[in-house]
């Protein structure tokens, strides 16, 4: 049993739309999760994800493990294999189930990584007890996993990456698929610093709770942003989304998440011509995306790459 689930960007709206404004992100297909789940003849369930050293039996792990949490959904007593789930029996006997987890999305950087762990981990392990789920059902699951990594989710990410198309979204709303009237290119850079979205978030509700009339006021600066945005990517005008990306980036200086490594790999995109740039997700280290014409797109990861950038991805929206 495989499965797959793609990495994701934040294009406008970060931070903002954890206080219900809207916010559009993209999948990033050139990284992804991979799960893959066998039969075993030892006995339990089996979690190997080599990235992070984990080796272990599903009942050794903590109850609020987002790995174990998933797994818990399918099998949610201890020691209850086959699953309790499962329609028809496995045809075997004794024994347990190995899953292994692979994943080329770096971690805590603002792609997506542990909503695409989850989104892949549902559909292996939903397919292996032959219990299909709906897109819909797969991302609210992976919105319950969310909560375990951050805190306060927006359910931006295992939205996107569950569908695996760009989206407008706004928390709590039904999900609303861009339509992209003109193909664009973005070019993404990562800092290499990995940085707890979590803290970010955590650090943004201080400064709302100290002040909620100013925050509330950037927070809709954000909204018209991501408003303005989707017009423009709907209507194929995305040479226009540049300035609205350098707007965004300023405003999110203003929430303090971005950070000098971050605002170094921005201004360099712009210096080598990319139309506009700003940081990406929870930010304080992470990636940072730049829009950029085809013909413009590697001379811009090039000199990104020059302003220490430790990676780079260019991407078609499409
Ligand atoms: O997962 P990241 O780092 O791309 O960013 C999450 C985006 C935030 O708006 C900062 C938080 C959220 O839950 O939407």
């Amino acid at each position: 049993m495989k499965a797959s689930a793609p990495g994701k960007i934040i294009l406008f709206g970060e931070h903002a739309v954890v206080y219900g404004r809207p916010a559009l992100a993209i999948p990033v297909t050139q990284v992804h999760a991979d799960v893959e789940i066998s039969e075993s003849s030892r006995a339990g369930i089996w979690i190997h994800a080599s990235a992070i050293g984990l080796h272990a039996e599903l009942n050794s792990l903590p109850s609020d493990h987002p790995l174990a949490a998933v797994i818990r959904k399918f099998f949610p007593r201890p020691n209850t294999f086959p699953s309790p789930l499962l329609r028809d029996p496995l045809p075997r006997g004794e024994g347990g189930i190995e899953i292994k987890i692979t994943s080329t999305i770096p971690v805590a950087s603002g792609l997506g990584s542990g909503a695409a762990v989850s989104v892949a981990m549902i559909r292996a392990l939903s397919s292996m007890v032959h219990r299909p789920l709906s897109d819909d059902q797969v991302s609210a699951m992976a919105y319950e996993i969310e909560k375990l990594h951050h805190g306060t989710p927006s359910g931006i990410d295992n939205t996107v990456v569950t569908y695996a198309k760009p989206v407008y979204f706004i928390k709590g709303q039904p999900i609303e698929i861009l339509k992209v009237g003109k193909p664009f290119t973005i070019v993404i850079g990562d800092t290499g610093i990995s940085a707890p979205t979590k803290e970010s978030v955590a650090d943004v509700r201080k400064l709302w709770e100290a002040d909620k009339t100013k925050w509330e006021k950037v927070f809709d600066e954000v909204g018209e942003i991501a408003k303005k945005a989707k017009e423009k990517i709907e209507s194929g005008r995305w040479e226009e989304l540049g300035e609205l990306m350098n707007q965004n980036h300023v405003l999110l200086k203003e929430m303090t998440v971005s950070s000098p490594e971050l605002d170094k790999l921005v201004s360099a995109a712009r210096k080598a011509g990319a139309l506009g740039a700003k940081m990406s997700g929870g930010g304080r280290g992470g990636n940072m995306i730049a829009l950029v014409t085809p013909d413009m797109a590697e001379a811009v990861a090039r000199s990104m790459k020059e302003a220490g950038a430790k990676n780079t991805i260019v991407t078609n929206v499409s």
